[in-house]
């Protein structure tokens, strides 16, 4: 038994890359290729594989650490020279993407055909086509996407086979697609025709699937078979290996992970037999046509080199200096499934999550990926579902859109009654009307009236209009009532309110800011005065002036509407005896104020005829009660109804 120190091996020239893993263990029995330990780069998490089988006998890493190339994972005990696990006619198993392997059924051969077409390619089997990517007038070039279609497996890309100008555009979404279907006919100005068209050759010797080994070929070799990265890869990433030698794996069995720039996609089998070496490693750029493990007991093929005979472009000779790669003629892809390349760009999962998500029907653009470059996992998925479901034993957090659960509105035909005009509500009257729909729903309000006599308050008002007039102020009831709810904000603490972020607590505030409800040609406006008790009659009637003219103009900027305590909305200029206004959250009460009448008032001897203004005071319940409610009004009529009380 030789002993072997385990190393880092090239990731890329990436340095202090940190262990996230360590997968096994001193007196591990482990197999060529086993992962190691577990490496998170910028661009990946890598699995470092076992260069050989052995026993390991020490481990040099703790999770945490950082390494670069060279550096020491751990002492493995071998059967032999662990740094030549392959045979000794294959002496390059590590750099597969430095030697691609001959394309020669995908290459573009030249032809004087003037029509052709793209067809899908091979592997593909009864696919919906979920997208149409070309229209007729469209130039394109070999492997540009021409629909995308969804397996079982993954949404895959279909690249065209052929280049040229779209004729006419064979498919539609909905359409169940199989290999060769023809997907567009072209316009081929003397360029390339249809593979299959313009490579007969090969296609005349297809390398047998796992099912016939009846048929040997030129080999009689143990290498029986060989598993291919099929149609459309061009230099993908391997990011996961997902078999080892010794594995016996079936046809359509995945074996690796690829990244592309636009997915991650799984490698599948395109033969079945037990892997007698896998070629490739985290990290390796792969292409079409790439050997990914080379198999034993499925069919045999040909184990010479490429034949330049059977793959005859000028353009992509067999490269022969590559022995590791080239040990078939150009596989043909026949039976590997062209899965690769998921367009979809708002999400970044491999098919595998993908079906999960599906399967659980979770729209993956709702889920936080905590993969490597935001790759969303199997338990991102998990946890979204997880999360879910707590939130909906806890109470839910239904849209207010939604109703809240309640059966959504029947739809109506108002036309057939009449005639009709709709209109568009406006951006204010939209959100008006989400604000009043979520504060309804959210707010346990109770609505409790009084009236105040204002009297005396507008006999006062009246001797104040000339001066009023030389100020150039209007001088309505609406400055008082600021004035009498500010001493009652800051009498009863309660008011001057909100309801904690957390649901659980309350936040009392320090400062008397008071909102004014104010009908604008756009819909309804909130602006807030700040400081309102700090302020004098005057001062409040000019900046409510002010603030009323802005909202008017459609001038009022988000910090004029924002900080409110308490809300006033009167619509004592318009009429009505009274309403029962919508607390403006996050503030917990809201004065409505309808229009003074008079009316006769029992002073206790007689009727006496009395200015009376009729209030409604709406507050949340969750932080205010009744007897809360009733100091606060009471306090608030008697300032009302005797303003000099506000000197007190
Ligand atoms: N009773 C009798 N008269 C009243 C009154 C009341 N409660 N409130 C105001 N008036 C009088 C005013 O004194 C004024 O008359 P005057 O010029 O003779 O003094 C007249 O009505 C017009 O007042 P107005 O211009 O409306 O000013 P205001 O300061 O009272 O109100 C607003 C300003 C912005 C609050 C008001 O114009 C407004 O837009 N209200 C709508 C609020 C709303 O839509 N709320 C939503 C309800 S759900």
């Amino acid at each position: 038994m030789s002993s072997q120190t385990i190393t880092v091996p090239d990731i890329g020239g990436a340095e202090g890359v940190e262990v996230i893993e360590i997968c096994v263990a001193v007196g591990d029995t482990v197999e060529a290729e086993q992962s190691l330990i577990v490496i998170e780069t910028d661009k990946a998490t890598v699995d470092v594989p076992c260069p050989a089988a052995g026993k390991i006998t020490d481990i040099k890493l703790s999770v945490g650490d950082k390494v670069s190339e060279g550096d020491v994972i751990g002492e493995l005990a071998g059967e032999g020279s662990a740094a030549a696990p392959e045979p000794a006619a294959e002496p390059a198993p590590a750099p597969v993407a430095e030697a691609p392997a001959a394309p020669a059924a995908a290459a573009p051969v030249a032809t004087s055909t003037s029509a052709g077409n793209t067809v899908v390619p091979e592997g593909v089997e009864d696919a919906e086509v979920i997208e149409v990517s070309i229209a007729v007038g469209d130039v394109i070039e070999e492997g540009d996407t021409v629909a995308v279609l969804e397996t079982d497996k993954a949404t895959v890309d279909v690249p065209a086979t052929s280049g040229g100008k779209v004729t006419a555009v064979k498919i539609s979404v909905g359409d169940k697609l199989s290999s060769d279907d023809v997907v567009a006919d072209l316009e081929v100005s003397g360029g390339a025709a249809p593979a299959a068209e313009a490579a007969p050759a090969p296609a005349a010797a297809p390398v047998p699937v796992a099912e016939a080994p009846a048929a040997p070929a030129v080999s009689a070799e143990p290498v029986a078979s060989v598993s291919t990265v099929p149609d459309g890869a061009d230099d993908a990433e391997v990011i996961e290996v997902l078999v080892a030698v010794g594995d016996t794996i079936s046809e359509g069995d995945d074996l690796a992970v690829l990244e592309t720039d636009k997915a991650t996609v799984e490698v599948p089998a395109n033969a079945a037999g037990k892997v007698t070496a896998v070629k490739i490693a985290v990290g390796d750029k792969l292409s079409s046509g790439d050997v990914v493990v080379e198999l034993e007991g499925s069919a045999p093929a040909a184990a010479a080199p490429a034949p330049a005979a059977a793959a005859p472009q000028a353009s992509a000779p067999a490269p022969v200096a590559a022995p590791a790669k080239a040990v078939q003629p150009a596989p043909e892809h026949a039976g590997v499934k062209n899965e690769l390349f998921s367009k979809s760009t708002e999400v970044y999962a491999g098919p595998a999550v993908r079906t999960h998500a599906r399967d659980l029907g979770v729209d993956l653009a709702d889920v936080k990926a905590t993969g490597p470059r935001g790759r969303i996992l199997k338990e991102d998925v998990d946890n979204y579902v997880k999360n879910l479901v707590k939130t909906a034993k806890a109470g839910g957090t239904a849209k207010v859109t939604d109703g809240a659960g309640i059966p959504p509105m029947p739809k109506h035909d108002f036309a057939k009654f009449g005639e009709v005009e709709t209109v568009a509500m406006s951006k204010i009257q939209k959100l008006t009307a989400m604000n009043m729909h979520r504060n309804w729903l959210h707010i346990p309000a109770v609505t409790q009236f009084d009236d105040a006599d204002i009297t005396d308050l507008e006999a006062f008002r009246k001797g104040l209009k000339a001066e009023a007039e030389k100020r150039g102020v209007k001088l309505t009831p609406l400055p008082f009532l600021l004035k009498a709810c500010a001493a009652a904000l800051k009498a009863e603490k309660k008011f001057n309110a909100s309801l904690g972020n957390d649901g659980e607590s309350v936040v009392y505030k320090k400062y008397v800011n008071i909102g004014i409800a104010a009908d604008t040609p756009v819909g309804l406006l909130v602006p807030v005065i700040k400081d309102v008790d700090k302020k004098g009659l005057w001062e409040l009637a000019e900046e409510a002036n002010a603030l009323i003219k802005k909202a008017r103009d459609g001038k009022l900027s988000p910090s004029d509407m924002q900080g409110g305590c308490f809300t006033i909305s009167s619509l004592g200029a318009m009429g009505g005896t009274g309403f029962t206004p919508i607390v403006n959250a996050p503030e917990v009460a809201i004065l409505g104020v309808s229009k003074a009448q008079m009316k006769p008032i029992w002073n206790g001897k007689e009727f006496e005829p009395r200015n009376m203004l009729p209030l409604a005071l709406s507050y949340d319940h969750r932080v205010i009660n009744g007897a809360d409610c009733g100091k606060f009004f009471t306090y608030l009529v008697s300032v009302i109804s005797d303003v000099r009380r506000l000197l007190l």
